[in-house]
């Protein structure tokens, strides 16, 4: 069917940009959303809104990367669930420099945030995924995953990576009802890429790059993602959707 009814998702960095659009359309279509992020009035005002519209959402403080959260969310899932059917990894940043201007710290955030804590959010989760018994991750992965988009090595290093993780946790997990499947979104409209993208000479090239001749809105993005929560995905597993307008395609 085209809708989520009666799936239970988690969705993390779920108050900006790709995560709250992609926590407003599991609600239109039908999902009970748990939604993250580390922000606590971001959580509560988002939350309130919401359930204002008497939609079945749920938001936590919780930051992806620490062990004692990761817990805080899987014993929320154990008490009210008991099972998930629906995992989106969101949560992501970047700092951008030269690769030799990194400090440790910098490029480990990256790091831990983009790579790491999709894996231990994953691994943590795996019972209640495997308990569903039809279940789906989705990791928001990126363009820098595959080509050089002038983000620094780190994030570009932590999205590939996410691929292949996604690749692998799919063949591993295919025996235990779930699918694993990456969406790499080029250029979005969100409070990640904004300041970025209202300089006129950051901006010009990425669209004389871009067939579609403009970035993507966070509601596009959104809906691939709920297309790959959806049972109507069913056979796609282990897969990368490229959501770019044309980029990768464009070689002149
Ligand atoms: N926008 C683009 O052009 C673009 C392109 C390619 C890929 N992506 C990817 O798409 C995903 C979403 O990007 P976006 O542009 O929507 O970002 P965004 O507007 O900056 O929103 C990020 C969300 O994640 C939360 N977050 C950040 N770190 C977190 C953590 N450690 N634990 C829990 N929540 C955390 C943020 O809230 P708090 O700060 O309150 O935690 C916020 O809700 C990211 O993985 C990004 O790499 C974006």
């Amino acid at each position: 069917m085209w809708n989520l009814k009666e799936k239970k998702a988690v969705i993390t960095g779920g108050t900006k940009g790709i995560g709250r659009a992609a926590v407003e359309s599991f609600l239109e279509l039908g999902a009970e959303v748990l939604f993250t992020a580390r922000n606590e009035s971001d959580v509560k005002a988002f939350e309130k809104e919401l359930k204002e519209r008497n939609l079945s959402v749920t938001g936590m403080v919780s930051d992806a990367t620490l062990k004692q959260d990761q817990q805080k969310l899987s014993h929320w899932i154990e008490q009210h669930w008991g099972k998930l059917d629906i995992l989106v990894n969101n949560a992501g940043v970047n700092i951008r420099k030269k690769a030799a201007d990194y400090s440790e710290e910098e490029y480990r955030k990256v790091l831990e945030i983009n790579l790491i804590a999709p894996f231990e959010l994953s691994q943590k989760l795996f019972p209640f995924l495997k308990l569903s018994g039809n279940s789906s991750i989705i990791n928001i992965a990126s363009s820098a995953a595959m080509q050089d988009v002038g983000t620094g090595v780190p994030y570009a290093m932590s999205k590939s990576g996410l691929l292949q993780q996604t690749r692998s946790l799919a063949v591993e997990w295919a025996g235990d009802g779930i699918r694993v499947n990456a969406m790499s979104p080029w250029f979005t409209e969100t409070p990640l890429t904004r300041t970025y993208l209202e300089q006129p000479e950051k901006i010009a090239p990425i669209l004389k790059r871009t067939p579609l001749k403009r970035v993507a809105r966070a509601e596009e993005m959104a809906a691939i993602i709920s297309f790959l929560a959806m049972d109507k995905s069913s056979y796609i597993t282990g897969q990368n959707i490229v959501a770019d307008g044309g980029m990768s395609i464009n070689a002149i």
